[in-house]
């Protein structure tokens, strides 16, 4: 049998391999005035980040025995929202980061209207892969990825979420405050990419609650690992800025808790997260491996 590290390891390089591949294929760079544009997708898309969003999408697949190549074009799609967002994310009127994924931010290695329209297209094409053939062949598989992932990366979703960052700080949220806001901003991206399991292997509704709950403390035991790391990480580890929070003065678990206990709820939380895989086997050991990893990581 695999070891943990290993399995995990493994399993890590075949997705981010894969995706890299699939981003590249996808991305040529044309031969007008489009290139910048090209060139900056590639340069946010292609080799960079933990691709933690897809790794979860393949290891949800397996539970199900979905084709791995299809698994593959569900994992791209939200890798994609999930790049548009960090390039977005980082933007002068957003978080005005310089660095990201160990390199400058796109509106720094390109210019700011480059890096928006380079967010925009890749928004696009997660739709856009997941409308495709290879994705399923059912089309009513294909709308329901495409419905559950706009309604993860809207304004009852992700964007939600990050409107509701933006406003933080005012002193206003509490515990429960910030875990809705938490569970929009990332949680809710989190939990498509096991729903999209779930959809595409056509696990009825009452089938995918304990995948679900899985989720639910998987995306806030991971996004209180994203706090921890703001305060206590290392630049050269994280390859983002650290210590952004603490001067934005915003509300977040690490703030309203402290460190200690914020590592506490996030250890538990992956405890959870954990327990609610109890009815899978062995098929599930990966995305058992990915909770604890997604708190003990360090970058
Ligand atoms: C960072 O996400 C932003 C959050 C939603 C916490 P990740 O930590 O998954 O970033 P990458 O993909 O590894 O760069
Ligand atoms: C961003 O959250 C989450 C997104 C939806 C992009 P943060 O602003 O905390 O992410 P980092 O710390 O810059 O990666
Ligand atoms: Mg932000
Ligand atoms: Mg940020
Ligand atoms: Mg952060």
């Amino acid at each position: 049998m695999t070891e943990a590290p290993d399995r995990l390891q493994e399993a890590r390089e075949l997705v981010a391999a894969d995706i890299d591949r699939a981003f590249d294929s996808l991305l040529p760079v044309p031969p007008d005035s489009r290139a910048r544009l090209y060139e900056a997708m590639r340069y946010a898309a292609i080799g960079g980040g933990k691709r933690l969003r897809p790794l979860l999408v393949t290891a949800g697949c397996r539970l199900f025995k979905v084709d791995p190549a299809r698994a593959v074009r569900a994992a791209l799609a939200v890798e994609c929202i999930h790049v548009y967002s960090l390039i977005h994310d980082d933007l002068p009127c957003m978080d005005d980061d310089d660095l990201r994924r160990g390199k400058p931010t796109v509106h720094r290695a390109f210019d700011e209207s480059t890096a928006i329209l380079a967010g925009d297209s890749l928004y696009a094409l997660a739709f856009e892969v997941l409308a495709g053939d290879s994705t399923h062949e059912d089309p009513f598989v294909r709308a329901e990825l495409i419905a559950e992932l706009a309604r993860a990366s809207g304004p009852a979703g992700m964007a939600g979420g990050q409107m509701m960052d933006l406003a933080a700080g005012g002193g206003d949220l509490d515990l429960s405050g910030v875990t809705r806001l938490q569970q929009l901003k990332t949680g809710a991206l989190i939990g498509w990419c096991l729903e999209a399991a779930a959809i595409m292997g056509r696990v009825p509704a009452e089938g995918r609650t304990s995948l679900r709950g899985y989720a639910r403390d998987l995306g806030l035991a991971f996004q209180i690992a994203d706090d921890l790391l703001d305060v206590e990480g290392e630049e050269a580890r994280t390859g983002k800025r650290v210590r952004k929070d603490g001067e934005a003065g915003k509300e977040t678990f690490v703030s309203l808790l402290g460190p200690e206990r914020a590592r506490q709820q996030a250890d538990l939380l992956v405890g959870q997260a954990i327990e609610h895989l109890q009815t899978f086997g062995e098929e599930a050991e990966l995305l058992r491996d990915i909770a604890r990893f997604a708190v003990t990581r360090d970058h």
